[in-house]
Parts: structure tokens; C-alpha cells; sequence
């Protein structure tokens, strides 16, 4: 009895003729790298938390950025480690800040690699939350989207081609579009962390960025791994503020959210392969339980399957590498 399936499997064995009917590719294209860029930092240290990802000074973001780019790697993303923290997290809007300046130093060495911005306040805060403290010890949302307009303009000075606030605070996406808008940033686009959840996976993060609050969490701010129907809101909401490309973050235990932005918004979906997912892939292969390498591609290409156009992850350059 000759089963269709069968049929299709024997093509899919044959070497050659499996891509003629795979439905998902990896594309270094859509890859974008995170470089973590550290005032006064002389070459590169490792992050213990993270084997493989580093701590960059400014030269050595640059050199981490042309060789993804050199692989194809379609974006970096730029997180700053200032020598100063205070209450208000003021050195995020400083132009002369670290992560300033690295935008500028690759965007003169790399005019073809886009550049993202992070913004957010959690790694210029000496309480390490994403935004002001209240009297009360809550984040004061309206205080803080204020400043991170600030943050968004000095990135956008600074040449990043994207601006991507990770903040997860109410009406940000609104308030950093006018404030582009009024200095004639016009043209730069939001990739919007619209479906932040207050994930255990960002815990190696926090080592890499210094940014762990000092007390608390961020379920105040972030979104409850529950509510996969209050994602599909927060990412509309976004959309309605002028988001251009909508995020979801942690990428693999959220495909299913991924898949319903995509399907609801129609817009360009990132997802974040973050730190914890990172590190347990390398522990994994590491200790010998799986193969790295497919391990990693499998993940990238099931979050790809799910929907994601952009894919942010710490295997940016090897899994391009790998690709090659
Ligand atoms: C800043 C921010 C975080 C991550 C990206 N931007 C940390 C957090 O929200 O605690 C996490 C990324 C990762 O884990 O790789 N708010």
C-alpha cells in the first residue's frame, strides 16, 4: 500500500532533493547580533554566565561587528555597561556614553551593518530597574518614558538605524516616535519589545549587562509567561503607537506567541533567543547531552517556523558561520 507520507519521506531522505520541499530556511540576513559594550574597557573580557559571549571596549565592538558582518549577519544590537550608575539613569542619554559611541565608531567602519539601539534605563540605574523609582519603590511609568525618549533621541544622534526600547513601560513606543519625529528622525524605524515577559531565561543577562535589580523584579512592568492573549494586545497596542518591527522575547518557550503576533499584527516579527536559552544550549553540548551545533539550528530554525522574520541571538556569527 503506497502511503503518501512514505513517498514524501523517501524525498526528503534523498539529499539533494530534501530542499526542494523544506518550508523553512535560516538566512544570516535575518540574524542580529548582541554585542555588550563596556566603558573603559581595553579588548574584551568573557562573561562567565554566558561561555563564547564577551564584554567588548569600543575597538573590539567594532571588530566583533565586521566579523558578523563579514558572515553575513544582517544587524547588531548594542547594550552599554557605563562606569557610572545613579537613581535616574542618566548616563543612557549621555552622548559621549559608551554605547554612543560605539554606534558611531561601527557605522563608520561598517556603513552596511544596521546598528540597534537598546534602550532602557536597567543598566544605568544603581537599583538596576528599567525605569525611575517612586516614593513607594515602584517604577514611575510616565517619569520614565520621558527619559527614555531621551535615550532613544541620543542613539538616534549616535547613527543607529533601528531603535528597539526594551523597557516594557506603558505608551513608550508613542512618546519615542514624537520625540524622533520633532528632531527630524523620521525615517528610523521602532522594533518594539511588545511581548516581554518577566522570563527566568534573562538570568545570565543580568551578569552580562550588571543590570539585576537590587531588589524586587520586573513583574511590575513585564508581562506574566501566563498570558500568551495579553501578548497579542501589548504587540497591537504597539503597532497603534507606530512600532515597525514587533518583538517577543524569550523566543523559544513563546513560538506559539510568536506565531499569533504574526498572524494578528502582519507585521515583522523579531524574536529574542536570549541569554538563559543560550547558555542552556551551550551547557548542553557542553556536557555532552546534545549536539551543539544541530541543537542550535533547530532552535533558530523552529522560531523562524513559528513566524519571526528577525531573529536575535548570541549564535548570530556561528550559526552564520555554520550556514556558510
Ligand atoms: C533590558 C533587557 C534585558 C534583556 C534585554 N534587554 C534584561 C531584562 O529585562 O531583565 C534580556 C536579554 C537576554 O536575556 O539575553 N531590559
Amino acid at each position: 500500500m503506497p502511503y503518501p507520507q512514505t513517498r514524501l519521506r523517501r524525498l526528503r531522505r534523498t539529499g539533494s532533493l530534501r530542499g526542494l520541499v523544506r518550508e523553512t530556511e535560516l538566512r544570516p540576513a535575518r540574524f542580529v547580533l548582541p554585542l555588550f559594550v563596556a566603558a573603559g574597557l581595553d579588548g574584551s573580557a568573557p562573561i562567565a554566565a554566558m561561555p563564547g559571549v564577551s564584554r567588548h571596549g569600543i575597538e573590539a565592538s567594532v571588530q566583533a561587528a565586521a566579523e558578523a558582518h563579514a558572515l553575513g549577519v544582517g544587524a547588531v544590537l548594542l547594550f552599554g555597561i557605563p562606569d557610572n550608575k545613579d537613581a535616574d539613569g542618566s548616563g543612557a542619554w549621555d552622548d559621549e556614553g559608551v554605547v554612543q559611541l560605539a554606534m558611531g565608531a561601527i557605522k563608520r567602519a561598517l556603513p552596511d551593518l544596521l546598528v540597534i539601539g537598546d534602550v532602557c534605563l536597567c543598566e544605568y540605574t544603581d537599583h538596576g530597574h528599567c525605569g525611575l523609582l517612586s516614593e513607594d519603590g515602584t517604577v514611575d511609568n510616565d517619569e520614565t518614558v520621558e527619559r527614555l525618549a531621551r535615550v532613544a533621541l541620543s542613539h538616534a544622534r549616535a547613527g543607529a538605524d533601528i531603535i528597539a526600547p526594551s523597557d516594557m513601560m506603558d505608551g513608550r513606543v508613542g512618546a519615542i516616535r514624537t520625540e524622533l519625529d520633532a528632531e527630524g528622525f523620521t525615517e528610523t524605524p521602532i522594533m518594539a519589545y511588545a511581548a516581554k515577559f518577566a522570563s527566568a531565561f534573562y538570568g545570565p543577562f543580568r551578569e552580562a549587562a550588571d543590570s539585576a535589580p537590587a531588589f524586587g523584579d520586573r513583574r511590575g512592568y513585564q508581562m506574566d509567561p501566563a498570558n500568551g492573549e495579553e501578548a497579542v494586545r501589548e504587540a497591537r497596542l504597539d503597532v497603534e503607537e507606530g512600532a515597525d518591527i514587533i518583538m517577543v522575547k524569550p523566543a523559544g518557550p513563546c513560538l506559539d506567541v510568536i506565531r499569533a503576533v504574526k498572524q494578528d499584527t502582519r507585521m515583522p516579527v523579531a524574536a529574542y533567543q536570549v541569554s538563559g536559552e543560550y547558555a542552556m544550549l551551550r551547557a548542553a553540548g557542553a556536557a555532552g547531552a546534545v549536539d551543539e551545533r544541530e541543537a542550535a539550528l533547530e532552535s533558530l530554525t523552529a522560531i523562524r517556523r513559528a513566524g519571526a522574520d528577525v531573529l536575535i541571538t548570541y549564535y548570530a556569527t556561528e550559526a552564520a558561520r555554520w550556514l556558510a
